[in-house]
C-alpha cells in the first residue's frame, strides 16, 4: 500500500458558541410531526378533525415554520450569500458557511507559506464525517463531486458483455456518461423505466415497475446485473424510494448505485443501514462544502442490510492499491474508501473545508436540517398547489417516502408553454432581473409519459437559508411573472 501521510490539519467544529443561542434541543414542535418529511401526510388528519375554523394544512405549515424562525435566520446568518438575491438553486451549488470559508482561507495560506503537500487517504478526515452518514470510515471516501463518485462506481465493476443496468429515463449526465462508457468498452446494456411525474403517485409504483422491468427482461434471456436511479432526480425532485428499491436489488441480487447528488446536507439518512453497493453525493450542492468536493459511500462490508456479496470492484482513479479479495463477512478486508479518495497529491485545504461544513450540519443536526427542507418544500408546494393547482406539479408531494426539497412545476397560463423551452428559459431570467429580491432559480427538462416532447419545468431548492416570507414572496412574483408572460 502507497499511502503518503501528509501534515494534516482537521479542522475544528465551530464551538458551541457559534451556533444560535434560540435553539432548544428539546423542542417538541413541528420537527417531531415533519421528522420523516411527512408534512401533510401528517397535518391532514389533524387539519380533518378540527373544527371548521382551524387553520387550513397550508396555515398549519406556515405557523410551525414561523415558530422556529429566529433559530434558522441565525442560521441563515452563518452564510455570505448576497442579501440582494434569494438563493434557491442549491440543486446546482450551494455556498460554503463563513467557518468553513475562513479554514479554507487560512489553510490556503499555510499551505502556500510551507509549500504543503497532500499525500493522504484523509484517514482522520473521514473518519470525523463518516458517523454523519451511518457508515465507518472505510465506508465513506472523498470524491471531486458526484460525476467523479459515479465514474469510481461504475467503471470500477468488472463488466462482462451482456449484463444488463437497469435504470430510469430522468438520470443526470452525471450518472449516463459512465454508463456509456461501460456500454462502449465492456458491451453492457442499459434498460430503463419510464418515470411518472406529479402528485399521483405513490412509492410502492417504483417498487413495481423496477422488479417488473427486471422480470421482463429476464424472460427475454437478458443478464440483469444492476440497478442505479437517483435520489431525487433533479428533474422532478422525486425521491425514488431507497429502502424499498433495495428490496428489489437484494431480491433480483443486483448491484445498488445511487445517484444521490442532492442527498448529503439535504437528508440525514443512514446508508448502512439502506446498504446500498455505492451511493455518489455532492459535497458542494445541499452540503456546502467547497466546489470539487463530493461523499462517496461503498459497502465494504456484509451487514444483515444488504446480505449480497459485496460486487467486483477494481479502482479507475487511484495511486493507492494492492489487490486484495472482498469480505465475505462483517469484518473489511481493506479501506476501499481510502483508495478511492487517495490519488496523488490532493488539495488538503479544500477537504478540510467540506470537513467542517460537516461538522456544523452534525452540530445543527442532520436531522433538523432536513425537516426544515422538506417543511419549507412542503409549504411551497401546498402554496404552488393553492394558486395553480396539484396538476402543475411534477414533484409529488403526500407521500412522505417521494419527497425531497426540490420541486418542479409548470407556472404558465397556457400549461402547453411548458414546452417551450426559450419561454421557460426567460421565466427563470426575469426571476432574477425582474424582482428585488432577485430570485435564483432554473429550469430541468426531460421526457414525461404521453407527451409529445420534452417539459421544461421550473425547478426550485429551499434549503437551510430560506424563510417563509422567501417562499411567500417567490411565489407572489412567480405567479405575477407568469400572467405579464400570459
Ligand atoms: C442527480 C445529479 N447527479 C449528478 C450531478 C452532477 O453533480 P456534480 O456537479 O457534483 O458532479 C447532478 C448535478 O446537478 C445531479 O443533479
Amino acid at each position: 500500500m502507497d499511502t503518503h501521510t501528509a501534515s494534516r490539519q482537521i479542522a475544528t467544529p465551530p464551538d458551541q458558541a457559534a451556533l444560535p443561542a434560540h435553539w432548544s434541543r428539546n423542542r417538541r414542535d413541528f420537527l417531531r410531526i415533519l421528522g420523516s418529511g411527512a408534512a401533510l401526510a401528517a397535518l391532514g388528519p389533524l387539519a380533518a378533525c378540527s373544527s371548521s375554523n382551524a387553520a387550513s394544512p397550508t396555515d398549519e405549515l406556515r405557523n410551525q415554520l414561523l415558530a422556529d424562525e429566529r433559530f434558522w435566520t441565525e442560521v441563515a446568518g452563518m452564510f455570505t450569500l448576497d442579501p440582494t438575491r434569494r438563493f434557491m438553486n442549491i440543486g446546482t451549488a450551494g455556498s460554503m458557511p463563513k467557518v468553513s470559508l475562513d479554514l479554507f482561507d487560512s489553510e490556503n495560506r499555510t499551505k502556500a507559506r510551507e509549500s504543503g503537500n497532500g499525500y493522504s487517504n484523509l484517514l482522520a478526515e473521514r473518519t470525523q464525517v463518516a458517523p454523519g452518514f451511518g457508515v465507518d470510515p472505510d465506508e465513506l471516501a472523498f470524491s471531486a463531486n458526484t460525476s467523479s463518485g459515479m465514474c469510481h462506481a461504475i467503471l470500477g465493476i468488472d463488466w462482462q458483455p451482456g449484463d444488463v443496468i437497469v435504470t430510469t429515463n430522468h438520470e443526470h449526465g452525471g450518472g449516463e456518461t459512465p454508463m456509456a462508457i461501460a456500454v462502449a468498452r465492456y458491451g453492457i446494456e442499459i434498460a430503463r423505466v419510464a418515470m411518472p411525474v406529479g402528485n399521483n403517485q405513490n412509492a410502492a409504483l417504483y417498487a413495481t415497475l423496477f422488479d417488473a422491468r427486471i422480470r421482463e427482461l429476464r424472460t427475454q434471456g437478458k443478464r440483469v446485473r444492476a440497478m442505479m436511479f437517483s435520489a431525487p432526480t433533479y428533474k422532478t425532485g422525486t425521491m425514488l424510494p431507497i429502502a424499498e428499491l433495495m428490496e428489489i436489488a437484494k431480491l433480483h441480487g443486483l448491484i445498488s448505485i445511487v445517484d444521490g447528488a442532492h442527498l448529503p446536507g439535504m437528508m440525514a439518512f443512514d446508508y448502512a443501514q439502506l446498504g446500498m453497493d455505492f451511493m455518489s453525493g455532492a459535497g458542494h450542492k445541499w452540503q456546502c462544502g467547497p466546489g470539487s468536493t463530493g461523499i462517496l459511500i461503498a459497502r465494504n462490508k456484509i451487514r444483515a442490510s444488504n446480505p449480497l456479496p459485496l460486487p467486483n470492484w477494481y479502482p479507475i482513479h487511484t495511486s493507492s492499491w494492492t489487490p486484495r479479495a472482498r469480505t465475505t463477512n462483517g469484518t473489511a478486508t481493506w479501506d476501499i474508501a481510502a483508495t478511492i479518495t487517495a490519488c496523488g497529491s490532493l488539495h488538503t485545504p479544500m477537504f478540510h473545508a467540506l470537513v467542517s461544513s460537516c461538522a456544523l450540519w452534525d452540530q445543527i443536526g442532520r436531522k433538523k436540517i432536513e425537516t426544515y427542507d422538506l417543511a419549507l418544500s412542503a409549504y411551497l408546494k401546498e402554496r404552488i398547489t393553492e394558486v395553480w393547482g396539484v396538476d402543475r406539479l411534477y414533484s409529488p408531494k403526500d407521500d412522505p417516502k417521494l419527497v425531497s426539497a426540490i420541486t418542479s412545476f409548470n407556472p404558465f397560463t397556457n400549461p402547453a408553454d411548458v414546452m417551450n423551452s426559450a419561454k421557460s428559459g426567460e421565466f427563470v431570467a426575469r426571476m432574477l432581473s425582474d424582482y428585488s429580491p432577485g430570485f435564483v432559480i432554473r429550469n430541468v427538462n426531460f421526457p414525461v409519459i404521453g407527451a409529445a416532447s420534452d417539459h421544461y419545468a421550473i425547478r426550485i431548492s429551499t434549503h437551510l437559508w430560506t424563510s417563509v416570507g422567501d417562499i411567500d414572496r417567490l411565489v407572489d412574483a412567480m405567479a405575477d411573472l407568469s400572467r405579464k408572460m400570459g
